[in-house]
């Protein structure tokens, strides 16, 4: 999730365990192609941050071709196309879901990508642009037929953007018209029961989870253990504290200072979940050193409990694009307790 799952928050999840493949924001292929600061930064891992898939846009086939090109030679573990963002500025460039409207275009690009490396290519795709276009079953054959490795299908279409509720059915029909690439199911999975019933209905090989990792970080332990007969156990407070932490820490290690500016957007997210009182939470939004950060965790122990988690507070912000008021959806907290 562009903005979120950055190498900090990637590894301070592996570190409580059970994430198995991760992606990268989506990085510019023109960009990544030109050595840009920000994609170079989009892209930096950790022995620690496997296994990783890079994910690149771009509605231009030699810029993906290269950037794919480039980052086999640097040892990526594997290269995902971004055929899901339904942003204008991205879908204006022909990139992103703009992709999905023409299906013997998007074959094309897959397949010159797809034989251009020996790393393996995935696809992540919407249902279709909109109800009237639905396309991913069609497209997810023609993708595995020219050698993609797997498919991750967010059950949404464009036009939908992140509104309504995710069509169970639309990744069930993907997952039947492949022959035997895994399906990756998307969209919605806020705990260990929505994993499990996403994976029943669809028959899905795999679940990915974006916004269900911010809401609660431990979800891909939970499944994990869930996976391995073991109870289900929810962190302790101080466990949440500790990943709050943990997460600026790695922060620092990658952003040195400028992690300071960096962590302010999770500020809010971190008050509504833990239960921060309002004053911590402000400075959490406007501290300018790493000892800062140390005093106001300090002080978050000593006071915790004093403001009750507001349970609908949570608010991740979705990307722009066609429908008015994605932006703000309000998510609901499950297994962070205060
Ligand atoms: C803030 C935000 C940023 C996102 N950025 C990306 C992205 O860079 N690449 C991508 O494939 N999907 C991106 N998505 C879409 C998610 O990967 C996912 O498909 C969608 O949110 C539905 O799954 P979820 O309910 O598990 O979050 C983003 C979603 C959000 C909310």
């Amino acid at each position: 999730m562009a903005g979120y799952t950055h190498l900090a928050f990637r590894r301070a999840l592996r570190e409580l365990g059970g994430l198995g493949l991760a992606t990268t924001d989506l990085v510019h292929a023109t960009q990544l192609n030109a050595g840009h600061r920000h994609s170079l930064e989009l892209i930096e891992t950790h022995a620690d941050d496997d296994p990783l898939s890079i994910q690149i846009f771009s509605g231009r086939d030699q810029e993906l071709v290269l950037a794919a090109q480039w980052l086999e030679r640097r040892g990526y573990a594997g290269v995902d196309i971004n055929m899901g963002c339904p942003m204008a500025k991205v879908n204006g460039q022909g990139g992103g879901a703009r992709l999905l409207c023409d299906a013997d275009d998007a074959t094309r690009l897959v397949e010159r990508i797809v034989s251009a490396v020996h790393v393996p290519v995935t696809v992540k795709m919407r249902l279709g642009w909109d109800r009237d276009s639905i396309c991913a079953p069609r497209l997810a054959r023609r993708f595995e037929n020219v050698g993609v490795a797997a498919i991750t299908i967010h059950g949404r279409t464009r036009s939908q953007g992140f509104q309504g509720a995710v069509n169970l059915e639309g990744i069930a029909e993907t997952v039947a018209a492949v022959k035997q690439i895994p399906v990756i199911g998307n969209g919605d999975v806020r705990t260990v029961e929505h994993a499990l019933h996403m994976r029943r209905v669809t028959g899905c090989d795999a679940v990915a989870i974006g916004r269900g990792a911010l809401l609660d970080p431990w979800i891909f332990r939970k499944l994990k253990d869930n996976a391995a007969g073991e109870d289900i156990r929810d962190p302790s407070p101080d466990e949440q504290l500790d990943f709050l932490a943990r997460h600026f820490r790695l922060m620092t290690e990658q952003h040195a200072e400028r992690s300071c500016q960096l962590f302010r957007k999770f500020a809010a997210w971190y008050g509504a979940q833990l239960g921060v009182p309002d004053d911590l939470e402000q400075r959490m939004r406007l501290f300018q050193s790493i000892a800062e950060f140390d005093e106001i965790v300090s002080e978050i122990r000593e006071r915790h409990g004093e403001r009750r988690t507001s349970v609908a507070t949570a608010l991740i912000k979705v990307p722009n694009g066609p429908v008015e008021r994605w932006w703000r959806v309000p998510v609901f907290a499950r297994g962070w307790k205060a």
